[in-house]
């Protein structure tokens, strides 16, 4: 715990609600400024935080970007040739990921508003040399992607970063194929904490989640066939209600 806390002091933490105060509570600038200090902090912790995510699957300086506890991926139905789309994709680390399975014939997108993680993204590409993925900067409303475009789409820990939750899902049910899967796992634990009277709470503890039944009714509403929750526990954290949404078109 100790730790922790010296890396976010380290990466200027201890200021970020000052420094949201001084940017008027602009959503966007804070929510940059939070990953580019959370870039540089894993960069120096060397090691995943992820308690999901494969090990030595991907060289270890990607692997240790991922700024997730889960792992949408394990639920998909990815296989060769799938069309992958990754909403908030960070650094890339699920999209590199992917790219394993889905092989020459397929394809992975990462989309991420974050530019310092999308240059990242295509840095480590370049060099591991990984041609079956592309990153764009841009978020979840609009999609820049024709209809009926992708067989998956994932977002890992993202979801609860957007605001308009109901034009985001009828967005990615766009650009899924009708037989197309969506798999989002995220806290889904509401803290009812609005961004202007605790900022930090929205970076730090999920505070723009919605509940099980909240996410399910929001899916009902964008038209989505099916919706299912899969609980993720966590035995040090057993308050927390983290784990994944499966979306059927
Ligand atoms: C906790 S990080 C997770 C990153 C990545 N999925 C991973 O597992 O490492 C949340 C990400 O969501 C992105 N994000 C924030 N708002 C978003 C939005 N409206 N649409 C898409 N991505 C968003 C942030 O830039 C950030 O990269």
């Amino acid at each position: 715990m100790n730790r922790i806390k010296e890396w976010l002091k380290e990466g200027g933490f201890s200021d970020f609600d000052r420094f949201v105060r001084e940017h008027n509570f602009d959503f966007i600038i804070a929510m940059k400024e939070h990953y580019r200090r959370g870039l540089y902090l894993a960069d120096k912790q060397k090691m995943c935080l992820n308690p999901n995510f494969p090990k030595n699957v991907l060289p270890k300086e990607i692997e240790d970007l991922s700024m997730s506890i889960l792992n949408p991926l394990s639920l998909t139905k990815i296989k060769e040739g799938s069309f992958i789309l990754d909403v908030g994709c960070g650094a890339g680390v699920d999209c590199f990921l992917a790219s394993k399975t889905v092989g020459t014939k397929g394809l992975v997108i990462g989309i991420d508003p974050t530019e310092i993680l999308i240059e990242r993204a295509n840095f480590l590409k370049d060099k591991y040399k990984i041609s079956n993925v592309e990153f764009k900067i841009g978020n979840s409303d609009p999609l820049p992607f024709e209809d009926n475009f992708f067989d998956i789409i994932t977002m890992n820990y993202s979801f609860h970063l957007v605001k308009d939750k109901l034009k985001s899902l009828v967005e990615l049910k766009r650009v899924l194929k009708p037989d197309g899967q969506i798999v989002i796992g995220d806290s889904f634990m509401p803290s009812k904490i609005g961004f202007v009277n605790k900022p930090e709470e929205w970076f730090y503890r999920a505070g723009g989640a919605v509940s099980p039944d909240e996410f399910q009714e929001i899916a009902k509403k964008a038209g989505f066939r099916e919706c299912s929750f899969t609980k993720k526990d966590y035995p040090e954290l057993p308050e927390l209600i983290a784990g994944y949404m499966v979306l059927t078109k």
